[in-house]
């Protein structure tokens, strides 16, 4: 709560991930499962959230993927969007709304946002030249012309890039260009027109922006100056294709000439996030409930904007799209803190879709339940460098962290208690030494934790769960109440109790990373949603003495599996992770 008993209300938004097939681990690691952390963290602090997200639909990629399917892009899409919906459900990622930049919400900003611009000034159009496939009967944009590199002489280069000498390429300067769709070498160069957006307008606004941003970190900032100092570039945002947003007059029909184009899918995909929130409103009955988290003159002024993102996105969400929304002049929220993400490797070398590389979220459920690949990517998050995946480090991190430190703790109480208390909370008994002990170890820690979410240290946050949790088990081996029991019972007493609210402790805290197994936890206890809130680190002595004395207390299922070494071989036979 702020001083004046108002939440604060926070805007959280994950990159949108492609549509073209399911995210591995690496994209999951670098933008929706911390954006779904640090959501999960500020509802339990009290906070007023909307964590929004969809599938980016757009795109070269998509059509070509339908293409290979052999059904409709528009059918592809929807599939496709079915099985990363139930995969985010798989992981437990809390959108409050997971949405589809396809949908007529967006159709309409972004044909909104063109309109504006084009009314500043901001966007014009051109006419360049392009590469046209005669053979796959379309244009083909640059990562889809192969051919010989006009520098060395490489005979695979891609037109953006030659991968042989390293030179960022034009298309059209390449020798012997092919369509690296279909291989067809029938190419012509083509003049084509298209819309402009004037970023080169807009530098010093952006620049700006960028230097008295105050809350970005490093390397979100780092990579916006270094776009802004090689300056900016007017870009195209319409393409040559028929599956996207239509270019339009601010009437509704089509623009002449771009009867068989539509807007890039960079320019409409950052759209979607308002558009996407735009949809949410409406399901919820509200539909102009939006405004208040993205429009400044509807209360949007007093929203935080947090952006989680893959660290090739940043340019993106700190140049391009600001362009759009401060080109616009309308009040518009922009991003007030930028959580940028190195890459999560695989054995040497990069997760990859396209080369289906490394282990992708459907796959990681079918091995395990989610919170297990949660705790790992959190605990292993690719914050400050990137992140080696192993099949090793995962076992590490799920037999030493969850099923002894923490998963061995709740077994030992509850179940002790459940032998030696008659399966009841004791009453008898009053703190002391190793009690006032803890209490201390509890307030430094449950501040140091609060403190790394605050600042969106996911790995920090992790290892200061843990260890709290390993602060338990040496509570419990300095109370020694198996021991203590033998000569005097209400010492013992104490010691149960202390552990049996330190199991809700643990519960509650681990509810941003692992919630499925805090919900197993606490509903054991059956601690109510009310008492599931953030703990605060001056409430320590009641935090330790908060379950009701005599309450009955079962021992909770099994909460997590140990991962056995054959099951780490089979996984690297299956997954081809070798060193
Ligand atoms: N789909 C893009 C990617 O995976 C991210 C789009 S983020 C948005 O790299 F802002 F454009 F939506
Ligand atoms: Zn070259």
């Amino acid at each position: 709560m702020s001083q004046h008993g108002t939440p604060r209300r926070i805007l959280i938004t994950s990159a949108l991930p492609y549509i073209n097939g399911i995210k591995h681990l690496g994209n999951l690691a670098g933008s929706m499962l911390p954006a779904d952390v640090f959501a999960r963290y500020q509802r339990l602090a009290g906070r007023d959230v909307l964590y929004i997200c969809s599938t980016d639909e757009h795109g070269t990629p998509a059509e070509l993927a339908a293409q290979k399917a052999g059904i409709s892009v528009q059918a592809y899409c929807d599939e496709q969007y079915e099985i990363q919906r139930a995969a985010g459900e798989g992981f437990a990622l809390s959108y409050d709304h997971f949405g589809r930049s396809s949908r007529q919400e967006n159709h309409q900003l972004t044909q909104h946002f063109a309109h504006v611009l084009e009314e500043k000034d901001l966007i014009e159009e051109r006419i360049s030249k392009q590469v046209y496939s005669v053979d796959d009967g379309r244009f083909l944009p640059d990562r889809y012309v192969e051919g010989t590199c006009p520098d060395c002489d490489y005979e695979k280069a891609r037109g953006d890039q030659c991968d042989h000498c390293g030179r960022l390429l034009d298309p059209v300067d390449l020798k012997n260009p092919y369509s690296a769709v279909s291989g067809g070498t029938n190419i012509e160069i083509r003049e084509t027109a298209h819309l402009y957006l004037l970023q080169s307008h807009m530098q010093e606004t952006i620049r700006t922006w960028v230097e008295t941003s105050k809350d970005w970190p490093q390397l979100a900032k780092s990579i916006a100056l270094k776009w802004l100092d090689e300056g900016l570039r007017d870009r195209a945002i319409t393409r040559d294709l028929s599956w996207g947003i239509p270019v339009t007059n601010p009437d509704g029909s089509i623009r002449e000439g771009f009867e068989s184009k539509v807007f890039y899918v960079w320019f409409d995909a950052p759209v979607e996030y308002i558009a996407s929130t735009k949809s949410w409103a409406a399901e919820t009955g509200q539909p102009n409930l939006w405004e208040s988290w993205w429009r400044k003159d509807k209360g949007a002024e007093n929203v935080e904007y947090v952006q989680f993102m893959g660290k090739d996105n940043v340019a993106f969400h700190t140049v391009s799209f600001p362009v759009t929304i401060f080109g616009s002049g309308e009040p518009w929220k922009t991003v007030d803190r930028l959580k940028a993400f190195n890459w999560v490797t695989w054995y040497g070398g990069k997760f990859s879709t396209s080369e289906k590389r490394g282990v992708f979220m459907d796959q990681a459920l079918d091995l395990l339940e989610g919170d297990y690949w949660r705790w790992y990517l959190i605990a292993n998050s690719p914050e400050g460098s990137d992140a080696a995946f192993t099949w090793e480090g995962f076992q590490s991190a799920v037999n030493s962290d969850l099923a002894n430190v923490l998963g061995n703790f709740v077994n030992r109480i509850t179940k002790y208690t459940v032998s030696k208390f008659d399966g009841v909370l004791p009453d008898a008994g009053t703190a002391g030494e190793d009690e006032a002990w803890l209490a201390g170890e509890l307030e430094t820690r449950l501040a140091a934790l609060s403190d790394h979410y605050e600042h969106m240290e996911f790995r920090k946050a992790a290892a200061e769960t843990r260890a709290i949790w390993a602060a338990g088990n040496e509570y419990l081996t300095r109370a020694e109440p198996w021991v203590k029991y033998k000569t005097d019972k209400d010492a013992a007493a104490v010691g149960v109790r202390t552990g049996l609210n330190l199991v809700a402790l643990f519960g509650i805290i681990a509810q941003p990373l692992i919630p499925g197994v805090s919900e197993k936890i606490l509903g054991t206890l059956n601690i109510p949603e009310a008492n599931r809130t953030w703990p605060k680190a001056d409430d320590v002595a009641n935090i330790l003495d908060a379950l009701p004395h005599g309450m009955e207390i079962a021992a909770p299922p099994v909460l997590f599996q140990k991962i056995e070494d054959e099951q780490v071989a089979a996984w690297t036979e299956q997954f081809g992770g070798e060193a």
